[in-house]
């Protein structure tokens, strides 16, 4: 089985034989040695302090969300899928008071504009880079974090299954993000950039407090245990990402996207302008028989999410996919649809 799903993803060959050994004791030298390439490494792809913890991208959302946002604060939640529902649900949780602008594609800067003026006093605007339930990417973030400094507010990204394979443009405060989609590692890392101080003072869970992370690039010594397995692997795939350079590997997600977007004839879900990098999705009459048919011929795809479960089949192109890859999965789509 081949997996062209929304992560986690096919890892390449090199990717699994990197995590293939014994974990180091995290204390010691030898593992400090794997950390310290990792954050460096890290430190290429986006500006900020990196963060690596335990956990997934759920638990780097709300680890994003608790330390910036504080109980009764103001936040602007940018709704265009599943995990915008998500990503507000954690505002929520964590007691602010949301404003949800939600609509079928990403708002323009405008509209957010708008919705921010007629809140007044929003302390963050929350909004998902990459929306993986709808293949969808927020290509306009750059003009989004103008608007959050022109108004004094915080911009909180998920880009779990974004980057470094559809750009973030700088001037983004935190970034939440993963190891199991386009940075080519198994599950089991949470990642943080970090461009701005933590500002929530009371409760963080400790497991979640980012203020002894943002140590760790200078003393290498993890609060807790740090998950090494996954630091092994994010230091053969970044080395590849980087080694290609991080236009090239976005070009190569943009060719496939191209390659697979031309060859399936079902109505893609996004406008060509709001296509996501890793992850495509379709309208589809019987995502079932659709998914059944991908699978007899050595491929798993994914169904569509929330109200789209079925309705939408969904493809990722992160990973060891190649060429051919592509052009069988389109074909099988094409005899089912
Ligand atoms: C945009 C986005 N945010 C958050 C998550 C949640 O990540 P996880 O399932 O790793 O907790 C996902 C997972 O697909 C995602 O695509």
């Amino acid at each position: 089985m081949k997996y062209l799903t929304p992560g986690p993803i096919q890892l390449p060959d090199f990717v699994l034989r990197a995590i293939y050994r014994q974990p180091a004791f995290h204390r010691s030298e030898e593992f400090r040695a794997s950390l310290k390439s990792v954050l460096e490494k890290l430190g290429k792809v986006y500006t900020g302090t990196p963060v690596v913890m335990p956990g997934t991208g759920t638990l780097a959302v709300d680890t994003m969300v608790y330390n910036y946002v504080e109980p009764g604060d103001k936040v602007l939640a940018v709704i265009y899928g599943e995990f915008g529902r998500r990503l507000s649900l954690s505002l929520r949780t964590r007691g602010a008071e949301v404003r949800e602008l939600t609509s079928e594609e990403p708002p323009p800067p405008d509209v957010i504009e708008d919705e921010l003026r007629k809140m007044g006093g929003a302390k963050a605007i929350a909004v998902v880079h990459n929306e993986t339930s709808m293949g969808m990417a927020h290509k306009e973030l750059g003009k989004v974090a103008d608007v959050a400094k022109a108004y004094g507010a915080l911009l909180l990204v998920d880009s779990v299954s974004g980057m470094p394979a559809e750009p973030l443009p700088p001037g983004i405060d935190v970034v939440a993000t993963a190891s199991h989609k386009a940075f080519m590692a198994p599950p089991g890392a949470a990642i943080l950039y970090v461009n701005a101080e933590p500002r929530a003072k009371l409760g963080v869970p400790p497991a979640m407090d980012l203020r002894p992370y943002l140590k760790v690039p200078s003393t290498l010594d993890t609060p807790y245990t740090p998950p090494i397995s996954v630091i092994y692997a994010l230091e053969a795939s970044l080395e590849y990402i980087l080694g290609i350079g991080l236009a090239k590997y976005t070009e190569l997600h943009v060719e496939r996207m191209n390659l697979l977007y031309g060859g399936v004839k079902l109505k893609p879900v996004p406008k060509p302008s709001h296509r996501s990098n890793t992850v495509a999705a379709f309208y589809c009459n019987d995502v079932k028989r659709a998914l059944a048919a991908l699978r007899e011929a050595g491929y798993v795809a994914s169904a569509g999410m929330g109200p789209y479960k079925d309705k939408v089949i969904r493809v990722g192109v992160m990973g060891d996919v190649a060429r051919e890859d592509i052009l069988k999965v389109a074909e099988v789509l094409n005899n089912v649809a």
